[in-house]
């Protein structure tokens, strides 16, 4: 044991004692509930090989509860640093067959350690949560760590990017980790997560609720919004945050990867197809993905929060190999209306491209603000107020397109020119106005609809008519462009060349916001 290989012989056979044979026990428990383990996460989600694990040779210092009769090698957690598609990323796995991943002490170290790793030297971080929450046996010292956890959570916001990988339970408190991070993607019936369970709540409420209505996958990303992303199986989750990081820059002060393309600028084949997009009622929907699918390159879109608030579609594209923000009214969901949902989703994407500097592309088809007590009670003021905050101090570049519908105050805050969008451009479809023509008739032509039913005349035929005329003469999209409110109409079938023109045209885009501390937005 004196000697260098007595040495190095100790060091392997502490090695397989902390990493190889927990590593066999940990498969066994996992495996049988049709989960990976900690570290076989890791390695499906980075690029093979490259991950270095960091502090597997940790271990709790806790006496209570007979707890000094185990004392594992890394406690409950894995944490290191990889590679995905080649670049730098850290990562924590929280290990479950080790105190159901419970987060004491030392395990709170291991993930602030590797969090200020990330934040230090700029790499984006990835959190795989599977965990009983603070360890009970721990108290405060837990807690402690959890609120370390969330400083640093915040204070990564906006610096590097952060994504939660939900696999397991993510229980009381401990939630407010993902919460606080940009990405939440969670797999569908293994993972939960809530506040209170569903024990506290019977007691408390009364209510019968179970563990996967209360805070499965599937309510996370169709109810609350917590979740941005419903994987399947855990392949599908890892390969989601793995093409997530693709259109991700390392950190606020680096470019997001730039994947030259052979971008063609002349119109093709594909582009007509957006000439005859456009129904010719204005009632008739359309499915804005057809668009998209145009203005991508090579048609790829990664949708973010797909299950929530589907009136409004967001996500991330590239035009000309480089990465831009898309967000975009849907027409087939509710008509396109914004609610307060689309609102705050809308908003939280605007202002993670803004602060990661990803250019954002809005296409509108917007017929308003969704009417009712419900939204008016629920807040659609304070809360709808945050897309207009993220879109007025946004200094990324910025482009609109209005597609059709742009109507009252949703079309200020779709990206209209006077919020600092920078090039605003309109299909010859569009129609742009205080509201839509039968909205006016009403109010406009109060007059002349009594009169035509006095007369006894086709009170619907006089109504469209007058509607018409409306849209035509004061909804035009050439009026706007007349008074420079646009820069230009363009034909639907030229719309991804002039994207990519204006993009090209932004890239050293300076704009500064007055000094601050930091903003208030409506919360
Ligand atoms: C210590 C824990 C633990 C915890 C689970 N274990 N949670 N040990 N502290 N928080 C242990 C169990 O004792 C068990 O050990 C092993 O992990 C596996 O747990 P099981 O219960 O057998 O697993 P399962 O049936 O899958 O249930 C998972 C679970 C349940 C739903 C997560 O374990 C549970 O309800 N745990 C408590 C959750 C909780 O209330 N945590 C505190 C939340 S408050 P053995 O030795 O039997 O294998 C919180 C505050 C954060 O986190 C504060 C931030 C501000």
């Amino acid at each position: 044991m004196s000697t260098t290989a007595g040495k190095i012989q100790d060091l392997r056979n502490r090695y397989n004692e902390a990493v190889v044979e927990p590593e066999k026990v940990a498969a066994e428990k996992q495996h049988a509930k049709g989960k990976q383990t900690a570290r076989e996460r890791i390695e499906q989600l980075m690029d093979p090989g490259s991950f270095v694990e960091l502090d597997e040779y940790v271990r709790h210092r806790t006496t209570a509860f007979g707890m000094d009769r185990s004392r594992p090698y890394g406690d409950s957690v894995v944490t290191g640093v990889g590679r995905i598609h080649g670049r730098v990323v850290a990562v924590y796995s929280q290990d479950f067959s080790t105190f159901g991943g419970s987060l004491g002490e030392v395990a709170g170290d291991k993930i602030v350690k590797v969090m200020e790793f990330a934040l230090q030297n700029g790499m984006p971080i990835i959190g795989i949560l599977d965990s009983g929450g603070a360890r009970i046996q721990e108290g405060v010292q837990a807690l402690g760590k959890y609120a370390e956890i969330f400083r640093l959570n915040t204070h990564s916001s906006g610096v590097i990017p952060q994504i939660s990988i939900v696999m397991g339970p993510a229980a009381g408190g401990a939630v407010y980790s993902p919460a606080l991070t940009d990405f939440v993607i969670m797999v569908d019936k293994t993972s939960q997560m809530f506040v209170t369970g569903p024990d506290v709540i019977k007691t408390v409420t009364g209510e019968d609720v179970g563990m996967e209505e209360l805070g499965g996958g599937l309510t996370h990303n169709t109810r609350s919004g917590v979740s941005h992303y419903l994987a399947s199986d855990e392949e599908d989750a890892l390969d989601y945050a793995r093409s997530l990081l693709g259109y991700l820059p390392d950190n606020n002060m680096s470019d997001a990867p730039d994947y030259s393309s052979d971008f063609e600028f002349e119109t093709n084949d594909l582009d007509q197809k957006l000439n005859a997009i456009i129904p010719d009622s204005p009632n008739q929907p359309y499915d804005i993905n057809e668009v998209i699918e145009v203005i991508a390159d090579h048609g790829e879109f990664l949708e973010v929060h797909p299950l929530f608030a589907p009136n409004i579609v967001v996500g991330f594209a590239r035009v000309e190999g480089r990465s831009v923000g898309i967000i975009a009214n849907q027409p087939q969901q509710m008509a396109g209306t914004l609610n307060i949902e689309a609102g705050e989703k809308a908003a939280r994407f605007m202002r993670f491209c803004d602060a990661f500097s990803i250019p954002v592309v809005t296409l509108v088809d917007v017929p308003g603000y969704l009417p009712g007590t419900d939204q008016e009670w629920t807040g659609v003021i304070r809360r709808g107020a945050k897309l207009l905050y993220a879109y007025a101090e946004a200094t990324v570049p910025l482009v609109t397109v209005i597609l059709r519908k742009a109507y009252g105050g949703a079309y200020i805050v779709m990206g209209s020119k006077q919020l600092g969008a920078d090039v605003n451009l309109a299909w010859p479809t569009a129609e742009i106005a205080v509201m839509g023509g039968q909205g006016a008739v009403n109010i406009l032509y109060r007059g002349e609809i009594k009169r035509a039913t006095e007369a006894g005349e086709d009170v619907a035929a006089v109504r469209t008519k007058l509607a018409d005329e409306y849209t035509y003469n004061v909804a035009s999209p050439f009026l706007a462009a007349e008074r420079g409110e646009i820069d230009s109409v363009i034909e639907p079938a030229h719309t991804r060349v002039m994207i990519a023109k204006a993009l090209r045209a932004l890239r050293r885009k300076r704009a500064e916001l007055p000094p601050k501390k930091h903003g208030n937005i409506p919360l």
